[in-house]
């Protein structure tokens, strides 16, 4: 089991994240950059600039906050890296970057999985009141993933549906640009959606109803597209605007409710608790949603604060934690991996070098 602090890194796509927990999971310094400045003009993250960002940005990071955190390379107990699923580019900096850092100062190296730091989250110390002991049921919606997955440990996940398409991010930032709004499109068209009307437009609810928890959102996008297209060209009538962001806001509050409802279904009585992680997490309407679809089925939900929703460095350290507290290391020679499903079979335990 190690002692020292953990160092994470975070790069799998337009963050650039470094935190330092100490050996209990109490946040000794962090800092995420974004590179929202560099991707907004293309309209969504280009991988070949962003990993160009990472590398720039990245080692004078992780010196600032180890400085910041007080803590010598020499006395970390171990350094967790994002290693997939994600941006090749970025996860190579990423990895790279750590496994130098192992490798000069002969600490034990995590190959961390990007779902799995999400889907661990809840267990940093304080988050949840009353903890978040195994199994608890994940959604995890972000830009790039929808998920819906029974968490039963470290490394042991049941994936119980995703997106057959769009992922709930996604659906969000291509809307947000349909309504003429910058990227990324999903807090601009929440507060959009605060002074709009949410039964103005009745847009489909993809998948409602129906049996299991996989999601599509392509064609609520493609409702949205039609409705703009009934507009004169030019920019929006701006209750219109808020009418159709606070209109399709509600449509995914009630898809995402619905499925979410029938996971907990699925998984019943062995689980009590929902939690709810990943870039969109932050909506409110969506969380209030989630927060009755939990309630009727005697299901807690949980959410990290925002800054913990979104991608950032302390979810990957904690994840570093919570493997390397089960022996749990990786050789410095893992290739990083654009695709990782959280149910590959390397993930479980039995399947990953001990240390
Ligand atoms: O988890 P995240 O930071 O990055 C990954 O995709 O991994 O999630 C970013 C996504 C973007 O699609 C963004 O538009 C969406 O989360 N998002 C939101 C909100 N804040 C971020 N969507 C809806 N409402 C929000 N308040
Ligand atoms: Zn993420």
């Amino acid at each position: 089991m190690q002692t020292g602090p953990v160092l994470g890194i975070e790069s799998s796509c337009d963050d650039t994240a470094v935190a330092v927990l100490d050996a209990d999971g109490r946040v000794l310094a962090e800092q995420v950059l974004s590179q929202e400045r560099e991707h907004a003009p293309f309209g969504g993250v280009v991988p070949e600039i962003a990993a160009r960002a990472h590398l720039a940005y990245l080692p004078d990071l992780a010196r600032r906050v180890m400085e910041r955190a007080g803590v010598a390379f020499a006395a970390l107990g171990g350094v967790a890296a994002s290693a997939g699923p994600g941006l090749i580019g970025g996860l190579i900096v990423g990895s790279g970057v750590a496994k130098g850092i192992a490798l000069a100062h002969r600490l034990p190296y995590v190959a961390v999985n990007h779902l799995e730091a999400h889907a661990l989250t809840a267990r940093l110390p304080g988050l949840v009141p009353g903890g978040a002991p195994f199994p608890y049921l994940l959604l995890l919606i972000s830009g790039g993933h929808c998920q819906c997955v029974a968490v039963h440990g470290v490394g042991r996940y049941r994936r119980l549906g995703g997106t057959v398409d769009d992922a709930a991010g996604e659906a969000f930032d291509k809307v947000a640009k349909l309504l003429g709004l910058p990227w990324p499109g999903g807090p601009v068209l929440e507060r959009l959606a605060a002074s709009g009307d949410p039964r103005r437009y009745d847009f489909p609810r993809p998948m409602l109803g129906r049996p299991g928890c996989d999601f599509s959102f392509s064609g609520l996008k493609t409702a949205v597209a039609r409705e703009v297209a009934r507009h004169p060209a030019g920019p929006l009538d701006g209750q219109v605007a808020a009418d159709i962001a606070a209109s399709f806001q509600r449509a995914v509050a009630e898809v995402l409710a619905d499925r979410a409802g029938h996971a907990m279904d699925m998984l019943g009585m062995e689980a009590d608790l929902l939690v709810v992680a990943g870039g969109v997490a932050a909506n409110a309407t969506i969380r209030a949603a989630l927060n009755h679809a939990a309630a009727q089925r005697g299901y807690r939900l949980a959410a990290a604060p925002p800054r913990l929703c979104t991608d950032n460095a302390v979810m990957v350290a904690w994840a570093g934690i919570e493997r390397l507290r089960l022996g749990l290391t990786d050789a410095l020679d893992f290739a990083p991996r654009p695709r990782w499903p959280l149910d590959a079979p390397d993930m479980r335990p039995e399947k990953r070098a001990r240390a």
